[in-house]
């Protein structure tokens, strides 16, 4: 299957996975070819990438490190939680750790799997999607530097409710107000008052903004005065609204590693930074890429801890010559001087 931005697609194309709405209701099913009105409604959904059939990557199959489902149902248990504190009730935190072991149950048996994460956008609900998100990029994280069960869950635990303060604001105090500051401390007391959490998890939510140099807030910490879990947390935070655009222009992947690169040090625990990039799949499997060498052509094959390096299945060479079967392919841990461009019919 091919991956495809939304602008890019024509009527006829045949959707080769779901995609989600509202509460996780399929909007549109796998093996349904498009029609110009289907693509309208999928923008105005907020949806900005598709998979479809292509003959020429036909035999890709991409597969989730986490499925789609057991993230829609996360997102939901993180939207009721928030509820639950708007109308002055206690958060069940069984629930939580139950959504988060499920969570970490899929990471541990895709362990070999590429860690994909296709996006999951269901318009007006981002806060809660953010959140799986993050929880995920985490423990991906965690994963990397051989956390244990126990400190899995404490550490996904952390970062699925790593906002949850913002309930206590009201809603129209966006990014832009100095009161949204208070989401951290907020956030800690929620979690610190309620004897279903342990004070590692309120800490992730109270220092999660803190930034490795001290530049941070609330209480501007420093390095290793960060807990460890807050600092992997910090990063996977950013990363994804840098990639969603949830403050400013959206960026794509590899152009949201390279500022989580650039701030390693400063920014971010620069080992944990490092870690954390070699999980991100910057190139998505079967989404379309240009060469320096000229080419165009298809990531069919990432190889694991070397994301930005995979085998490209030509389908148009330097020469403008097409291919439609037999396509020649360049594998970029090989062919050490050729790399990738960029990315087109994002
Ligand atoms: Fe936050």
């Amino acid at each position: 299957m091919r991956r495809i931005g939304l602008k890019w697609l024509q009527p006829g194309m045949v959707l080769e996975r779901p995609v989600y709405g509202k509460g996780g209701r399929i909007l549109l099913d796998r093996g349904i070819a498009l029609k110009e009105s289907y693509i309208r409604r999928l923008a105005d959904f907020g949806v900005t990438h598709v998979y479809v059939y292509d003959e020429r990557v036909a035999e890709i199959i991409i597969n989730d490190v986490v499925n789609e489902e057991t993230r829609i149902e996360a997102a939901e248990i993180v939207k009721d939680a928030v509820d639950n504190i708007r109308f002055g009730k206690e958060l069940k935190a069984e629930v939580i750790k139950q959504a988060v072991t499920e969570i970490i149950d899929e990471i541990l048996n895709n362990r070999d799997a590429l860690f994909h994460l296709s996006e999951l956008r269901i318009a007006g609900e981002n806060l809660f999607h953010h959140s799986v998100t993050v929880a995920i990029y985490a423990l991906l994280t965690g994963l990397s530097i051989n956390y244990h069960k126990e400190d899995l869950l404490k550490l996904g635990t952390g970062a699925l409710l790593h906002d949850i303060g913002k309930s206590r604001l009201p809603e129209w105090v966006g990014p832009e107000y100095e009161a949204m500051k208070n989401h951290t401390v907020y956030g800690f007391e929620i979690l610190r008052n309620n004897k279903g959490f342990s004070l590692l998890e309120a800490h992730v939510a109270y220092q999660h903004h803190e930034m490795f140099d001290g530049s941070g807030y609330p209480r501007q910490l420093k390095g290793r005065n960060i807990h460890e879990f807050a600092r992997i947390t910090a990063i996977a935070n950013s990363y994804d609204a840098l990639v969603t655009g949830l403050y400013d222009k959206k960026l794509l992947p590899y152009q949201a590693i390279e500022y989580i690169t650039a701030q390693a040090g400063a920014a971010f625990d620069p080992e944990l930074a490092r870690v954390f990039s070699t999980n991100i799949v910057v190139y998505p499997l079967g989404s379309l890429v240009r060469l320096n060498t000229g080419d165009k052509g298809f990531v069919v094959k990432i190889p694991k801890n070397y994301p930005t390096r995979p085998v490209v299945r030509i389908i148009e060479d330097s020469l403008q010559r097409k291919y439609q079967k037999n396509c020649p392919e360049i594998d970029l841990m090989k062919e050490l001087t050729v790399f990738i461009e960029d990315v087109i019919e994002e």
